[in-house]
C-alpha cells in the first residue's frame, strides 16, 4: 500500500505534509519527505503516523520540488531504513514508491554483485538504486523495463527542475494549477489548490515542471493530455467532539441513511438503476474484501428472498481461482468503501475479462473501482476516516437493499423512511459494562442462524480488528460440529438472534455452550421470559424494525461494542496496529 505525493511550487513542505495527512488512510508505519533547493536535498523521516514527522519539518514559503511517502510496510521491518525517500548510490536522486516489485530479489542481487550497497530491506530501494548520477526521461525508460510489478513512483533529482513519474496498477494522479503542480496517489490531495486534475493510465510515465507536462504511453509516444475538473470536494472531518472518528461515523449512519435517501430519488440515480435493470443476466455474483465483503452477503440474502436466479457472494481475492462461471449473462457487483482495494480491482478486471456487466458500489466517486465500472453506485457515506468500516458497511448494505427492491420494482422509499425514524443506537452505559467485562478476556466468539450469522462476521471482523482479541463468527448449528471443543469458562460466546423463526433453534445450541461452561451473552430483539435470561450473563435489547434492517439495527451496537472495548484495553480504535483503511496491494 503506501501513499505517495510530489509537488513543484511555493511551499512544499506544507502542501506536501497536508497530503500526506490526506493519504494517510493507505498506511500510516512511517512517514517521509525530501525537499530540493539550490541542488540540494533535505529529508525528514519518521516511524508512525504522520504527525510523528510535523515537528522536524522545517516550512519555508520559498519556491520547492519536493516528495513525500506515508507508509503500510510489505517488504521489510518498519525502520527509519525503510521509510521513503531512498536514494540512488549517489544519494543524488530521491524516490517514493507504492506498490510492489515482483522481481525486486533478483534485481537487488544484481545490483549487490555491482558493488552497490542496501541500507534497508524494501523492494522500493532497489528501484532507486537502479538510477545512476543524471536523472532524464531515458533514465524512466531504462528503469521501467527492469521493474516487474506495481508501482506508482515519484522522482526528483539535486538538479533537475522537473519530477519524474511512473504508473502500472498503482494509482497516480497530476493536479495542474497556476504555476504549480503535484502528482499523487489520490487527487483529494489537490483540494484546495487546483479544480484539474488528470488520471495517469497503467504503463503511462514522463516528467512535470511548473510550466509543462510531458506524458508517455507504453509504445513511448507522447500522450495529449485532457485534464478533467475536480468534482468533489475534501471535507476535512474533524471528530466533532468525538473522541474517534470511529464512535463519530458510527452516530453519522442515520445522516448517511438521509443522504441516501435524498440522492436515490434523483433522476440521475434512477437513470443508473434503470440501465442496470436494462442488462440481461441470469447470474448475481457481489464481490468484495472484508467488511465489504460482508455487505455483499446482506446483499445476497436480500436478493435471494426476491429472486429466482442463482447469487453468489465472494471474496474478491479468491475470484480468480475458484472457476467461477462468469460470462456475459453475469451481472458483477464490486463493493468497496475506497474504491482501490487491490483485491477488488484484479476479481473486477478478471470479470470483465470473462465478459461480466461491472456495477460498482462505492464511497470514492473518481476511485479506480468506479471508473473500471459500467456503472458506479455511491454509497454517499463522506469520508470514513477510522481504518474499521462502519457507516460505510450500513451504507453499503443500504444501496444493496435499494437495489433489490429496484430490480423487483418495489418501493424502497417508504421503508427507509421508517427505518431512519427506527434507528437505535442503544444505551452507552450498557454497552460499556458490557465491553469493560469482554476487555478481560482473550477470545471472544459470536454465534447466529441465518442472516444474524452475517452480522456475527462483521461483528467479529469489528472486535478483533481493533482489540486484537481473537475472535471467530460461527453458524450456531455448525459449533457441534467441532468448534465447541475449544469452549470453556475462558469464553465469553455472544450469540446474535433477531430472527424469531429461528429463536429456539439458537437458543438451544447456545444452552450447549452454557452446559459446557461457556459464557453467554445475548443481542436480541426478541421477547423472551425470565427462565430464558437466567442463562445469559448479559443481555443487549435492540429495537425491533423492518426484518430486512435488522442486521444494520444489530450491528450499530456491535459496532460500539468493539469501539469501547478496544478503548478500554488501550487502543487506538481508529488506527489499529498493522493495517490500512485502504489496502492497495493484492
Ligand atoms: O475499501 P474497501 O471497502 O474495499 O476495503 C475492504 C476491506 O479492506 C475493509 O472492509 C476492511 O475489512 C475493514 N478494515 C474492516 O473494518
Amino acid at each position: 500500500m503506501c501513499g505517495i505525493i510530489g509537488y513543484i511550487g511555493i511551499k512544499p513542505e506544507e502542501i506536501l505534509y497536508q497530503g500526506l495527512e490526506r493519504l494517510e488512510y493507505r498506511g500510516y508505519d512511517s512517514s517521509g519527505m525530501t525537499i530540493q533547493r539550490d541542488n540540494d536535498f533535505v529529508t525528514y523521516k519518521s516511524i508512525g503516523d504522520v504527525k510523528k514527522i510535523k515537528n522536524q519539518i522545517v516550512f519555508k514559503d520559498e519556491f520547492g520540488i519536493g516528495i513525500a511517502h506515508t507508509r503500510w510496510a510489505t517488504h521489510g521491518k518498519i525502520n527509519i531504513n525503510n521509510c521513503h525517500p531512498h536514494f540512488s548510490s549517489n544519494g543524488n536522486i530521491a524516490l517514493v514508491h507504492n506498490g510492489i516489485i515482483e522481481n525486486y530479489e533478483e534485481l537487488k542481487e544484481q545490483l549487490i554483485k555491482k558493488g552497490k550497497k542496501f541500507e534497508g530491506e524494501t523492494d522500493s530501494e532497489v528501484i532507486a538504486k537502479l538510477f545512476e548520477n543524471k536523472l532524464d526521461i531515458n533514465d524512466i525508460r531504462r528503469v521501467k523495463k527492469k521493474i516487474k510489478g506495481s508501482y506508482a513512483l515519484a522522482i526528483i533529482s539535486k538538479t533537475s527542475n522537473c519530477i519524474y513519474f511512473a504508473k502500472n496498477k498503482s494509482p497516480l494522479y497530476i493536479g495542474i494549477g497556476e504555476n504549480l503542480a503535484i502528482i499523487a496517489s489520490d487527487p483529494t490531495c489537490f483540494v484546495g489548490y487546483t479544480d484539474n486534475y488528470i488520471t495517469l493510465d497503467d504503463n503511462q510515465y514522463g516528467r512535470f515542471s511548473q510550466k509543462e507536462i510531458v506524458i508517455y504511453d507504453k509504445d513511448d509516444k507522447i500522450v495529449s493530455i485532457k485534464p478533467t475538473k475536480l468534482d468533489f470536494k475534501y471535507l476535512y472531518e474533524d471528530r466533532a467532539g468525538y473522541e474517534h472518528y470511529m464512535i463519530k461515523e458510527i452516530y453519522q449512519s442515520r445522516l448517511v441513511l438521509e443522504n441516501i435517501i435524498e440522492k436515490y430519488r434523483t433522476f440521475e440515480i434512477k437513470e443508473k438503476l434503470k440501465q442496470i435493470k436494462s442488462f440481461e443476466f441470469d447470474r448475481i455474483y457481489l464481490i468484495g474484501c472484508g467488511t465489504a465483503y460482508h455487505a455483499g452477503l446482506i446483499g445476497q440474502h436480500y436478493m435471494r428472498e426476491e429472486f429466482n436466479i442463482d447469487i453468489f457472494s465472494e471474496i474478491a481475492s479468491e475470484v480468480k481461482y475458484k472457476n467461477l462461471n462468469i460470462d456475459e449473462k453475469s451481472l458483477c457487483i464490486f463493493i468497496s468503501q475506497s474504491g482501490e482495494t487491490a483485491d477488488t480491482l484484479s476479481a473486477l478486471e478478471y470479470c470483465r475479462e470473462k465478459g461480466g456487466k461491472i456495477i460498482s458500489i462505492t464511497n470514492a466517486e473518481h476511485s479506480s473501482i468506479s471508473r473500471h465500472a459500467d456503472i458506479n453506485l455511491p454509497i454517499y457515506a463522506g469520508q470514513e476516516k477510522a481504518v474499521a468500516s462502519t457507516k460505510a458497511y450500513f451504507a453499503q448494505c443500504i444501496v444493496l437493499y435499494i437495489l433489490t427492491c429496484f430490480l423487483k420494482g418495489k418501493d424502497y422509499i417508504t421503508p427507509l423512511y421508517y427505518f431512519k425514524r427506527q434507528i437505535d443506537f442503544g444505551d452507552d452505559n450498557e454497552i460499556k459494562l458490557l465491553s469493560e467485562y469482554l476487555s478481560k478476556y482473550d477470545k471472544v466468539f459470536f454465534i447466529g442462524r441465518g442472516v444474524d450469522y452475517i452480522s456475527a462476521l462483521e461483528a467479529s471482523l469489528k472486535l478483533k480488528e481493533i482489540t486484537y482479541i481473537f475472535s471467530t463468527a460461527q453458524p450456531s448449528g455448525e459449533l457441534k460440529h467441532g468448534i465447541i471443543a475449544l469452549i470453556d469458562e475462558n469464553i465469553p460466546v455472544i450469540v446474535i438472534a433477531t430472527d424469531e423463526e429461528l429463536f429456539s433453534k439458537t437458543l438451544n445450541n447456545s444452552y450447549e455452550i452454557k452446559a459446557r461452561g461457556g459464557k453467554l451473552i445475548l443481542f436480541t430483539s426478541l421477547n423472551i421470559d425470565n427462565e430464558i435470561k437466567e442463562n445469559f450473563s448479559y443481555i443487549i435489547k435492540i429495537n425491533k424494525t423492518q426484518k430486512e434492517f435488522m442486521p444494520l439495527q444489530v450491528i450499530l451496537q456491535l459496532q460500539k461494542l468493539a469501539y469501547f472495548t478496544a478503548k478500554d484495553r488501550g487502543n487506538d480504535p481508529d488506527m489499529p496496529r498493522n493495517l490500512a483503511k485502504s489496502v492497495t496491494v493484492e
